[in-house]
């Protein structure tokens, strides 16, 4: 009979258990695309006294030794998350000869530089397709199909909990806390949400991305980090009235050789596609000066979806070790500077709270004029007859970043001004 090509699994849950799935399903289509059947021979879990339907007890193993002891095992499939040990993991098994496909993109964002030279250096192969963006192709097209491209930027939609809490609060017109508890009652966030909602998970991605797009060493420190606590329905309204969603958008450019990247919230125009991705589906618009402009959509998580990144990996190794094809070379990359906030240009909206009184918006024109900002709109969209207050909504012109926050600081010293509200980055339109 053909020799298997044998795999581990370091990890066993939701993505674990979706590749198990699908393995099995899958059996003989996966033996006729790689040429011989694949056979999980370890999988690596925390709690080996919990029974798991479908899998031998005799495969079920907590330590990484046994894992690499077996010589059958060709392909390690890290699907354990975290920083630790998932690091030192898929270390050590680059090192123990072992190719390694991982879905997490901390280790990636955080040591992907390493690991891959690691990898270069004991001739294997690390791929990490679910690593950002779920079941969206989006590591093998910046790897391989756009790689004739200057890249010129990447904004993404990358984290599926908050964009089904960001479109909650635009469709539903509800508050920030009560979307967290929907989202956390349907099980789309965690119980802590704070990975997901502080943009943390989405700059891993987009570290990792930012990466692969501009062939530089990126990691998430050098990413711009807003998150979505401190929207309010109101924001959301007043968007939709300019003609914008509210996304929490991550993006990445290469500006005369420095890196920008950011996440954070941001209006993003309705003529944008970005701005109709909805609910926890995930989204990457990838610009090239060939291409143009390409976008990437689809589920950016779940077991089976997940399942369907990792595989393709798994299935691309599988085919090059039955084959005998060495791997090629990881493009090498190199440092780069990081451009601070305080130079990065944009448009901005502004949601100020003043005293209901003649001449307080020459006061803040005066002010934004001194900046050298320059307004787009001006519009008072509320008032409150019995607190004598009124709220504008001003949107400005580009303009550097560091000049609009000298200028909200003096706006907000100013004693006809109550609060100056959400201030956030306006895109296209
Ligand atoms: N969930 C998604 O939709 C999704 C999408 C894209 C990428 N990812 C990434 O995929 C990875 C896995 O996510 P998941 O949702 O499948 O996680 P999960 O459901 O929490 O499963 C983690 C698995 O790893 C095992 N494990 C954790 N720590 C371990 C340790 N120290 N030693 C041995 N085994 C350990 C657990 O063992 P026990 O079973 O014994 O607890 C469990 O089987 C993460 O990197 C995540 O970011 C997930």
């Amino acid at each position: 009979m053909t020799q298997p090509v044998g795999i581990a699994l370091l990890g066993a849950g939701n993505v674990g258990g979706g590749v198990l799935q699908a393995l099995e399903r899958g059996a003989d289509r996966y033996a006729a695309r790689v040429g011989r059947p694949l056979e999980v021979r370890r999988v690596l879990v925390r709690d080996t006294s919990r029974k798991r339907t479908g899998l031998a007890r005799r495969v079920i193993t907590d330590s990484l030794d046994v894992v690499l002891e077996d010589d059958a095992v060709r392909i390690v499939v890290e699907v354990m998350g975290g920083e630790q040990p998932a690091f030192e993991h898929i270390r050590r098994a680059l090192e123990s000869g072992r190719h390694v496909v991982t879905a997490n993109k901390e280790v990636m964002a955080k040591h992907g530089g390493e690991l891959l030279r690691c990898a270069s250096a004991h001739s294997v192969r690390l791929l990490y397709e679910a690593s950002v963006g779920g079941g969206i192709p989006i590591i093998s097209p910046l790897s391989r199909d756009l790689l004739a491209n200057e890249i010129t930027g990447v904004t993404a939609i990358i984290n599926g909990t908050t964009n089904f809490m960001l479109t909650a609060m635009a469709q539903q017109g509800s508050d920030y806390a009560d979307v967290l508890a929907e989202a956390q009652r349907l099980g789309y966030a965690e119980p802590d949400p704070t990975a997901d909602v502080e943009g943390i998970d989405a700059s891993y991605k987009l570290a990792i991305l930012c990466g692969l797009a501009f062939h530089v060493d990126v990691t998430p420190t050098d990413v711009m980090r807003a998150g979505i606590t401190g929207l309010t329905a109101r924001d959301f309204r007043y968007a939709r009235e300019l003609g914008y969603a509210i996304k929490l958008l991550a993006s990445g450019r290469l500006i005369d050789g420095e890196l920008v990247a950011t996440v954070q919230p941001a209006f993003v125009a309705l003529s944008e596609p970005l701005a109709r991705v909805d609910g926890v589906l995930n989204a990457v618009q990838v610009e090239g000066d060939l291409v143009g402009r390409v976008l990437f959509e689809g589920p950016g998580a779940g077991p089976m979806p997940t399942a369907s990144a990792v595989l393709a990996d798994v299935l691309d190794v599988a085919r090059d070790l039955v084959a005998g094809r060495p791997p090629a070379e990881n493009i090498a990359y190199r440092r780069v500077r990081v451009r601070p906030a305080s130079k990065v240009t944009s448009r901005f909206y502004m949601r100020v709270t003043v005293a209901d009184q003649a001449g307080v918006l020459a006061r803040i024109a005066t002010i934004l004029g001194k900046q050298d900002i320059s307004i787009a709109s001006v519009i008072q969209f509320e008032t409150d007859p019995d607190a004598g207050t009124a709220e504008l909504v001003i949107t400005t012109h580009a303009t550097p970043g560091g000049k609009l926050e000298a200028a909200v600081r003096q706006i907000q010293a100013l004693p006809v001004v109550n609060e100056v509200g959400n201030v956030l980055p306006m895109v296209g339109g």
